[in-house]
């Protein structure tokens, strides 16, 4: 799943040296900052200085300067990081991510980082750490014949003297890492291989562990639950659908949960008003919001925050045939809103009325968030650079907006004024599910504010980000990008302080 290891951590190059040897000591380098050769040998030192004065090395954002060493360190890496006062942790997050990426051309199997050279404070080891575990996924494919020079797996040491905290700061990076790597897989496998059963097996693999159980609903359920607007796309496909509902309980017994909620769509034809066949492939994507919610489960599994969770993910196909629901049909969901269908490709927002309101009845959350790959009109808005963000809550949006510059996820917000909630009001029925007169990523939020009544709640529609992103740094070349996870972990764990 992921091919980045921890191997070893400790406060200096000396004690990992007396038990391994490394094929890469990395080592960063701000612009104008004095060398620090902390961590070398006297012997090898007058070679670097005239090799950095030989390459004018003077620690621009990106500059590298490979050095031969030794033989207990063969390779020396500086790599410059450009002004200190310029660099983010998401330029941290970037920059690590590129010298793992590099480290992997060089057929390097381990290497040895030394995190002081790169951060001063635990926030920014966090961010570097993150960067070479996220930037060293590879998705496992199912090519059989495999090019027999990639490095599949690499080993990394650590080194600190200065981050009292490095181990307990690299365990937290090595499991949010673990999510984000979950969260890709799933999006990347077909959906001959990704069906909702499949994703209700990882979910209760996860709920092994502590403080966690899962209950998964199967469509044949759905009718009697009153999940009639989940039913109405689930009832078009021959693999069955489920609901999951995964309860963690970290926190004090009465203290009410936070719900995440994702959209497991693991393939989406369209149904009836089926899809154009160009890029049709892409819709084995449209779980992306259920594997968000499976890849925090993954971190929250790991990490064990003081809080009670509630993880909800809708599961179905949306096909076609003679079973499958209509255009006109008219649906209704769990809070008893009757639903005029009017495009079945507009589905994921029926599922997330149903297990919105379903969870909100049953669990009666402090919040709730939800995560979907909902419209193509995102995408127009935002392009492949940001998540659309709505709400009812400003003070949730805020705080979602401070987890977003933290963790670098981008999020916008669009408006979810009262007005928009006119444009889906149906002639036959208490509402339609698409929108008259454009705003599509606001209309679909707008439907599915009517299935969380007061509870605080945000929507946010990761079509565009979900996968298709541009391929820098931490992002893969291609597939899914695991979003979310890292954003709603910090989200989760900023809540336990207010
Ligand atoms: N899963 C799609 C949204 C989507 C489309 C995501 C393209 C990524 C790329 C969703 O179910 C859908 O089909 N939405 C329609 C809604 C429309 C019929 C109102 C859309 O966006 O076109
Ligand atoms: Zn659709
Ligand atoms: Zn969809």
């Amino acid at each position: 799943m992921i091919s980045l290891s921890t191997n070893k951590l400790n406060t200096s190059l000396d004690k990992i040296l007396e038990q391994d040897k490394t094929d890469l000591l990395i080592i960063g380098h701000y612009k104008n900052a004095k060398l620090n050769y902390n961590n070398i040998d006297s012997m090898i030192e007058k070679s670097i200085a005239n090799a950095l004065k030989i390459e004018k090395f003077d620690g621009d954002i990106g500059k590298k300067v490979l050095i031969y060493g030794s033989n207990s360190i063969s390779r020396i890496l500086f790599y410059g990081l450009g002004d200190k006062i310029k660099c983010s942790n998401e330029i941290l997050r970037v920059e690590a991510a590129n010298i793992c990426n590099y480290s992997k051309s060089l057929g390097i199997k381990s290497f040895c980082v030394d995190v002081d050279s790169f951060a001063s404070n635990d926030f920014d080891a966090q961010a570097l750490l993150e960067g070479f575990y996220i930037g060293s996924y590879v998705y496992k494919s199912h090519r059989t014949s495999n090019d027999k020079n990639e490095v599949d797996s690499m080993s990394m040491n650590i080194i600190s003297s200065k981050i009292s905290s490095i181990k307990d700061i690299n365990f937290k990076a090595e499991s949010l890492s673990l999510g984000v790597s979950l969260s890709r897989d799933l999006g990347n496998e077909p959906a001959n291989i990704c069906t909702p059963t499949y994703l209700s097996e990882i979910a209760k693999k996860i709920a092994d562990s502590k403080n966690m159980s899962a209950k998964v609903y199967d469509v044949s359920d759905f009718e009697k639950m009153k999940l009639g607007s989940f039913y109405g796309v689930a009832k078009g496909a021959k693999e069955p659908a489920k609901m999951i509902i995964v309860n963690y309980q970290g926190g004090a017994k009465n203290e009410p949960p936070i719900a995440l909620i994702g959209k497991g769509l693991t393939f989406d034809t369209g149904g009836i008003s089926l899809k154009p066949p160009a890029k049709m492939d892409e819709m084995k994507f449209d779980m992306c919001g259920g594997a968000a919610v499976l890849g925090i489960m993954k971190a929250v599994s790991l990490l064990q925050p003081r809080l009670n969770i509630i993880f909800g993910i809708g599961s179905t196909e949306n096909m076609p045939g003679s079973q499958a629901m209509r255009p006109g049909d008219i649906v209704k969901a769990y809070n008893g809103k009757t639903i005029e269908v009017l495009n079945t490709d507009a589905e994921g927002r029926l599922v997330l009325a149903d297990v919105l309101s379903y969870v909100n009845d049953k669990f009666s959350p402090k919040c709730m968030i939800d995560f979907a790959t909902l419209t193509g009109a995102v995408i127009v808005a935002l392009g492949h650079r940001a998540t659309g963000i709505m709400g009812n809550s400003t003070e949730m949006v805020k705080d979602l907006q401070k987890s977003s510059s933290r963790t670098g996820e981008k999020i916008w917000e669009l408006p979810l004024w009262s007005e928009y909630s006119e444009d889906i009001k149906s002639k036959y029925a208490d509402i339609k599910n698409i929108g008259s007169g454009g705003a599509g990523t606001i209309t679909a939020g707008s439907f599915l504010k009517e299935f969380v009544n007061e509870t605080p709640w945000c929507h946010l529609d990761i079509a565009g980000t979900a996968w298709g992103t541009k391929a820098t740094g931490y992002n893969p070349k291609f597939g899914a990008t695991g979003v979310t996870v890292r954003l709603i972990y910090d989200y989760l764990e900023n809540s336990l302080d207010n």
